[in-house]
């Protein structure tokens, strides 16, 4: 990776136990971070944009179990500024080119009464903040725990947040919009089920990345970056002060992390704008993480791919389970002497029909669910081991289904359901990724559902987050791609390992299958989630009437276009073509867009954005002259402005529009679409309807001669 440092100004001034501010400013002057110590040494910071305050002075530090302040009483030892301005090429990307031009700020404490010493680091970028504590190596504090990261984030006002309910366990919650002066009020009847450990968390309200905007039009983006070995930042609120204060996800003892110094926290990181495309366009999380630690990467490629999958959400029949016996006992079972249930749906003359398809219309890859022993007991998740991650169900032929794959030039990707049984995942793991490696398999979906065994941890603790960690560099030993389910929402580490290639964390498509999503989610997604790297959505639902498979089903939540639209709108390098191939067949004109659609980029262009409301992105394939456009729109109906500028100057280029229909309406009539051709340059700006939660897709290419 080439690396340019353009300046580098370090100065050091040592100041000792002066209360005055120290300041930083953007490289372009717009954002300011004042830092000081309080009279009784407390550390605060605030952040200023544009000479508006965005966050008012906030406090920082810890609580050291069993209960010392290690948020006050300190004396300020040294503070040292630095400014780099670097390009990085991401493995897998947004974009091709991403700048580094960020001023930084160093400030060493230390607490006279304890002579423990933190450090703090921030940085501001054009489009944010991130800061970071650094616990330097020090004779009196070795090792500790915490009970609680005291970071604040006092907020000016009574801003409207897109959010989801503090939990410890999952994300897969459809977000909330609402002032934060509602959320108190609100939290406890969004939460999926009541918190198990309620005495840990009476305060607890959202999680991140908490997406805001302010009453006179800032938009206010709160995450982290670089999330290892520490557990992920929730937040508290104090609603009568629009106050944010950080909520570490504990184990089901309290304890909210084990701290060894000579480490360093997660960066917090605020993003802001008075233009909400400039969030979108945000690198600032990737920015604040470690460069890519794998030497060989030329193995890590985006994926485009097909699977077993919708037919077990459809309620067609289909079963991941090989028989009914659910007395099964893994290890112990003999599999050959079972009586199949006939419904098994990873056999293997079925998978060959979906390698088949794949190969036919340009696919990556095939995930096949179901594959392997243990199923059949998958609602007990509170059993010990009941997995096998080695061991196939009779009818299906790892080797065959290996050689006919490649002979298609198709790969399948593994699947490794733990239901959160991550002590008997762990113990497997090293097997399951040589497995993967003897038998040509080169990516992995990874499962967390259900409650984690051991029982003391929650999805979202600082030792499940190593876990994931751990996963991502067996996988990265034997050159396995990973995308991980029901794992803590990520933070950006796809720059450090690009073998993580998309995660879930968050209600993807499966949801529309149970009580359905809303039709703002995909216009949030991007705000939130999407704010700490890809997201394996599961795009590309092309029967939007449910009802077909039976009853009990929703209404899809999108007209087929806006399906369209999501392979650009959810950026991920791993995009699932998610339907049954059947219904993919039957609409090959616009099923063409998707085997068209690129999914890794050059560059990224936010043309229109609001959170909640509509989107509107483009993309330049990566490597050629070749374009990309979704747009996306919430319940209401709107015109979409597509200003081609973009493009190149002084070319023709061919445009293939996918819209609604006249009649189209995610109610009423979702598979509405008209697909129309025109010839576009960069003068062009496109205007688009798009129905009520519909889209518009466009691909754009040069004109054949
Ligand atoms: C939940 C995952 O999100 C889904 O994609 C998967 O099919 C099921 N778990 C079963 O592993
Ligand atoms: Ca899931």
């Amino acid at each position: 990776m080439k690396q340019l440092i353009l300046t580098c100004v370090i100065f050091c001034c040592g100041i000792f136990g002066v209360l005055k501010a120290e300041n930083l400013t953007s490289p372009d002057g717009n954002l300011s971070l004042d830092f000081r110590l309080l009279e009784d040494g407390t550390p605060v910071y605030s952040l200023q944009y544009k000479g508006r305050s965005v966050i008012k002075y906030s406090e920082m530090g810890f609580l050291i179990r069993p209960d010392y302040a290690f948020d006050k009483g300190f004396r300020k030892m040294f503070v040292r500024y630095a400014e780099t301005d670097t390009v990085w090429h991401p493995v897998l990307g947004q974009y091709r080119d991403i700048r580094d031009h960020h001023k930084e700020m160093f400030v060493m404490l230390e607490q006279p009464s304890t002579g423990w010493k933190l450090n703090i680091r921030f940085r501001l970028f054009n489009d944010g903040l991130g800061f970071r504590y650094e616990f330097p190596v020090q004779e009196s504090l070795r090792n500790f725990s915490l009970k609680e990261e005291m970071t604040e984030f006092r907020l000016t006002g009574d801003h409207k947040a897109f959010w989801l309910p503090g939990d410890y366990d999952t994300q897969e919650y459809p977000t909330t919009t609402s002032r934060l002066s509602e959320v108190v009020s609100l939290v406890d009847s969004v939460r999926l089920e009541p918190l198990a450990a309620k005495s840990f968390t009476p305060n607890l309200a959202v999680q991140t990345p908490l997406m805001m905007k302010s009453d006179d039009g800032l938009y206010i983006n709160i995450h982290e970056a670089a999330l290892v070995d520490y557990p992920a930042m929730q937040l508290n609120l104090d609603d009568k002060n629009f106050c944010l204060s950080s909520h570490l996800v504990p184990d089901k003892n309290g304890i909210k992390g084990f701290i060894q110094t000579g480490s360093v926290t997660p960066w917090r990181t605020v993003i802001v704008s008075d233009d909400a495309r400039d969030i979108l366009a945000s690198n600032l999380i990737l920015n604040l993480n470690e460069p890519c630690k794998l030497e060989d990467t030329s193995w890590i490629h985006p994926v485009k791919y097909v699977g077993v999958w919708w037919e077990y959400f459809t309620g067609q029949g289909s079963t991941w389970a090989y028989t009914k016996n659910q007395d099964i006992v893994i290890g112990k079972t003999d599999y050959t002497k079972e009586i199949p249930n006939g419904t098994h749906a990873a056999n293997t003359a079925h998978v060959k029909e979906y390698i088949d398809f794949a190969a036919k219309h340009g696919f990556d890859a095939v995930l096949v669910e179901g594959w392997n022993e243990g199923w059949e007991a998958n609602f007990a998740y509170v059993k010990e081991h009941i997995y096998s991650f080695t061991k196939p169900y009779p009818d299906f032929d790892v080797e065959e289904l290996h050689r006919y794959a490649a002979e298609k030039g198709v790969k399948i990707i593994m699947h490794h359901e733990t239901t959160s049984s991550v002590a008997d995942y762990e113990r497997q793991m090293e097997d399951a990724f040589r497995f993967m490696a003897d038998n040509g398999y080169d990516a992995v979906k990874t499962g967390y559902v259900g409650p984690i065994i051991p029982r003391s941890e929650y999805h979202d603790g600082q030792w499940m987050v190593n876990h994931y960690l751990r996963v991502a560099k067996m996988a990265a030993k034997y050159k396995a791609m990973v995308n991980s389910h029901e794992a803590v929402r990520p933070t950006g580490l796809c720059r450090t390992y690009p073998n993580w290639i998309a995660q879930e964390s968050a209600r993807g498509t499966e949801f529309e299958s149970f009580e359905g999503n809303r039709p703002d989610h995909t216009t949030i997604l991007p705000f939130t989630r999407l704010m700490g790297g890809p997201m394996d959505y599961t795009p590309g639902i092309f029967e939007g009437d449910l009802s077909v498979y039976g009853p009990n089903k929703a209404q899809l939540s999108t007209t087929l276009v806006k399906q369209l639209a999501l392979y650009v709108t959810m950026y991920s390098p791993l995009q699932m073509a998610a339907d049954l191939y059947t219904n993919y067949e039957k609409y090959p004109d616009a099923f063409r867009f998707i085997k068209d659609v690129a999914v890794d980029w050059d560059n990224t262009y936010i043309l229109e954005a609001e959170p909640g409301d509509y989107i509107t992105i483009a993309r330049k394939t990566k490597g050629k002259d070749e374009w990309f456009v979704g747009g996306i729109t919430d319940e209401n109906s709107r015109e979409a402005e597509i200003d081609l500028s973009f493009l190149p100057e002084g070319k023709s280029y061919e445009a293939v529009i996918y819209a609604d229909g006249k009649k189209a309406d995610w109610r009423t009539n979702p598979k509405d679409y008209v697909i129309s051709t025109r010839k576009v340059t960069s003068k062009t700006v496109l205007k688009q309807r798009l129905a009520p939660s519909g889209g518009v897709a466009v691909s754009i290419r040069p004109l054949s001669r």
